[in-house]
């Protein structure tokens, strides 16, 4: 094996350098392996004035067009009505007009100044179509969310922003519903495969290089639920309780930073409440946190259904969105009638109307809605590049004893079981749910209580990994079982060399996972099938955890989450080594729900409609750093994956003083190309044991290559949020920090000395 002991000195392919530090360093024009153009992450200095004269721009714009509407006008900036008539008892409203596409929100433009309708359409995932659209043949269907966590990619998150930005575009819509960066607390929340990661900082960046493709491309983004909507169960109703310096230091984090970096046009407040308000009426929340000490310009829509009462208006939100579902929960359409009542009776203020309208009108000039050209050129097939090139970056090996990858010229009998693999590979179910093109493989209705209910279905994706590796592999005799049974799975397994499952499960909005098992039986038939063909890999396509009885019997696991319309390709290339796995957790595996902060979950099995209380009282200790304060082991913990190579970190240089910065170097020590992801993580603050991810950075390296990395944290990871004073504190003293592997699994460890200080906001 060659080890060339030098530097490397080409720009790293698809690397960002997730510090605060070095992030201007790294902007690129460069070339993946799979040949996409790449955009550079971030903007240059005569790109940045030019976007900052616009933003000054759109605001004195915002100023003179409000001055010149009238009452009438301004109300009708300040709701949308859904378009979504079959939820709606299948009548479309009068109000929406004929020639507009039906989308999830519609909100008149004003003709006679220039301002656009505005509307807008699901999700982060790609553009939805719930029904609303009969000619819409379908959209590109980007894998799940947290599968874009696993990348630990920010540029890939960008790609896909502006993937969907460009099909929203050539739809009309100009308002994407997405950036979804609700931290994962729970492994058994439904729409954790609408979001990232259990990090702040992760989801940070993930979720604000999707704003910034999504923006880039004249579309106006949310970030979305804020704040708190970690959990599905009776989410109307569903009081989160947590003290407010921890929020700060967590979901609030990652709120903030991702606002810095993107300035989404839109913020989208969650439907349960926060420490008591609802978070669309939460003045702390909006007014002091969002729009004082966070400084957002733009504006607060609220959820589909979340806006029970008019006050909202006085207590931060914006725009009432979806004002029909507000008249079936809460009996009344909250920005029509009761506000302009209120307004009439001196209840809300003239000047607060106006902000409400300023904050629409701001983003839409700071985005570029009203200066649309034509619309760009899609390319679908680059498109489901992007969405295929995602997958393959998302899809974490978790365990190998040796049996992959696959190899290619073997003439092997390998049996493929269950998970329907021979059509497809699934999605989430819910609002993000995207209609590929054309068109789903397969549609198993699955059903249950509550309002979504009957929208819950088991979407399968037209990306069948058995046909995918039947092609990659045409040397091997493929043979495939439904897995209709155990022992019948058993019997094709016993007589092949080996064998390759699928475990699936249908998660979503609006329901959260009873517990960690696969459903259907599939724990048992995993176990039978192992019990007769050791040679067993199970590849996972879920949208969380699951908790793997079987998992000393199988020689390999491999978690590939929902990953798209492109899936079964970017699975088969993994098995089979054509593609090296690089993705990593962006959730910790818990080993059962004991380990949890909450073994019950509050509500769950409590008819919809029960109020309910959920204390987060791990605060900031969220995912890896709850089991690392705990001293729990975990199944698989936040930041692992394996590779067919390995690599090796040396040299850890950290250094003090305002911040921590951190040098190392990482080598490609094993026999094939491969891509890491280095991670630093805070592991003591000056005596308080406390973990926290500081940076990560994404390399591709050769065999025999090494690359010097250097990280500076964002000094508000290294301190505590002092609610007294709104300030951050850093205590005096030694500050412990580790390159690893993953958050468990630490290589290499290092102290520098930080002074006291507190620094805003
Ligand atoms: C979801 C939002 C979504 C909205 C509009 C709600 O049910 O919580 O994420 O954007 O519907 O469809």
């Amino acid at each position: 094996m060659a080890r060339l002991l030098v530097p490397s000195t080409r720009q790293s392919r698809g690397s960002f350098n997730a510090s605060i530090h070095t992030l201007v360093e790294i902007r690129s024009l460069h070339t993946t392996p799979t040949g996409l153009t790449k955009e550079g992450l971030i903007m240059s200095k005569p790109e940045l004035a030019k976007k900052e004269t616009r933003v000054e721009q759109a605001d004195a714009r915002a100023r003179e067009i409000e001055r010149q509407m009238t009452d009438e006008e301004r109300f009708s900036l300040i709701i949308s009505l859904s378009g979504a008539t079959g939820m709606l008892g299948g009548v479309r409203d009068k109000r929406y007009p004929e020639d507009a596409p039906l989308a999830a929100g519609y909100t008149p433009g004003v003709p006679r100044l220039g301002v656009p309708a505005l509307l807008s359409s699901d999700a982060s995932m790609g553009v939805t179509n719930p029904g609303f659209r009969p000619d819409d043949k379908g959209a590109t269907a980007m894998p799940a969310s947290i599968l874009v966590g696993a990348s630990f990619n920010p540029q890939l998150a960008r790609d896909g922003g502006a993937t969907i930005a460009r099909e929203a575009r050539m739809r009309g819509f100009n308002v994407q519903l997405a950036g979804g960066i609700n931290l994962i607390r729970d492994p058994r929340n439904g729409r954790n495969y609408e979001y990232y990661s259990e990090d702040p900082l992760l989801s940070a960046l993930l979720g604000a290089e999707a704003v910034n493709g999504i923006q880039a491309e004249g579309v106006i983004s949310t970030l979305k639920h804020y704040t708190l909507n970690c959990n599905e169960t009776n989410r109307h109703w569903l009081d989160a309780i947590i003290e407010p310096g921890a929020h700060r230091e967590s979901d609030l984090l990652a709120f903030q930073i991702a606002i810095e970096r993107s300035q989404p046009g839109a913020i989208m407040s969650g439907y349960n409440k926060v420490n008591g308000d609802y978070a669309g009426g939460n003045l702390h929340l909006l007014m002091d946190v969002l729009k004082g000490t966070f400084g957002y310009k733009g504006y607060v829509m609220s959820d589909w259904g979340a806006t029970p009462a008019w006050d909202f208006a006085l207590k931060g939100l914006d725009q009432e969105s979806g004002i029909q579902f507000d008249a079936l929960l809460w009996n009344s359409e909250s920005f029509s009638e009761p506000l302009r009542q209120a307004y009439t009776e001196g209840k809300l203020s003239k000047e607060r109307l106006s902000d409400m309208v300023r904050r629409i009108l701001r983003t839409i000039y700071a985005v570029g809605v009203d200066r649309w050209g034509p619309a760009p050129k899609v390319d679908l097939a680059r498109h489901n590049e992007i969405a295929l090139e995602t997958a393959r970056q998302g899809i974490v090996l978790l365990k190998n004893d040796g049996v992959l990858p696959i190899a290619l010229e073997k003439q092997m009998r390998i049996a493929v079981i269950g998970g329907y693999a021979q059509l497809g590979v699934p999605s989430g179910t819910g609002s993000g749910a995207v209609l590929p093109i054309g068109g789903y493989a397969a549609v198993v209705p699955i059903g249950g209580p509550g309002a979504l209910g009957t929208h819950r279905n088991l979407f399968l994706m037209p990306s069948a990994p058995l046909t995918e590796l039947k092609k990659l592999l045409p040397k091997a005799q493929i043979e495939f079982d439904p897995g209709q049974t155990a022992a019948e799975a058993a019997l094709l397994a016993r007589r092949s060399d080996l064998v390759i499952i699928f475990g699936i499960r249908v998660e979503g909005e609006s329901f959260d996972l009873a517990d960690l098992s696969l459903p259907w039986g599939q724990d048992t038939l995993i176990d039978a099938v192992a019990t007769a063909n050791p040679n067993t890999i199970v590849v996972l396509e879920t949208g969380n955890p699951v908790s793997m009885p079987w998992r000393e019997k199988v020689k390999a696991i491999v978690q590939a989450w929902y990953p798209g319309q492109a899936g079964g390709l970017a699975i088969a290339e993994v098995l089979t080594g054509k593609v090296n796995p690089s993705g990593r957790l962006p959730i910790t595996f818990p080993a059962d729900l004991a380990q949890t902060p909450r073994p019950q979950l509050p509500g769950l099995g409590t008819p919809w409609g029960t109020p309910t209380t959920i204390r987060y009282d791990e605060g900031a200790e969220v995912g890896y750093r709850w089991y690392a304060k705990n001293r729990a082991k975990p199944l698989y913990t936040f930041g692992h994956g394996l590779s067919y190579t390995t690599f090796a970190y040396s040299e850890l240089r950290v250094e003090g003083g305002e911040t921590v910065t951190a040098s190392f170097n990482v080598t490609n020590i094993g026999r094939r190309d491969g891509t890491d992801v280095p991670q630093l993580y805070l592991t003591d603050a000056a005596g308080d044991r406390r973990m926290r991810l500081l940076a990560f950075e994404r390399i591709e390296l050769e065999p025999g290559e090494w690359r010097k990395i250097t990280f500076k944290a964002d000094p508000r990871l290294l301190a505590r949020f002092d609610g007294k004073t709104g300030k951050w504190t850093i205590a005096e003293g030694t500050y412990s920090v580790a390159v690893g592997k993953s958050a468990s699994d630490l290589v290499l460890t290092g102290n520098a000395r930080l002074p006291a200080r507190q620094f805003g906001s």
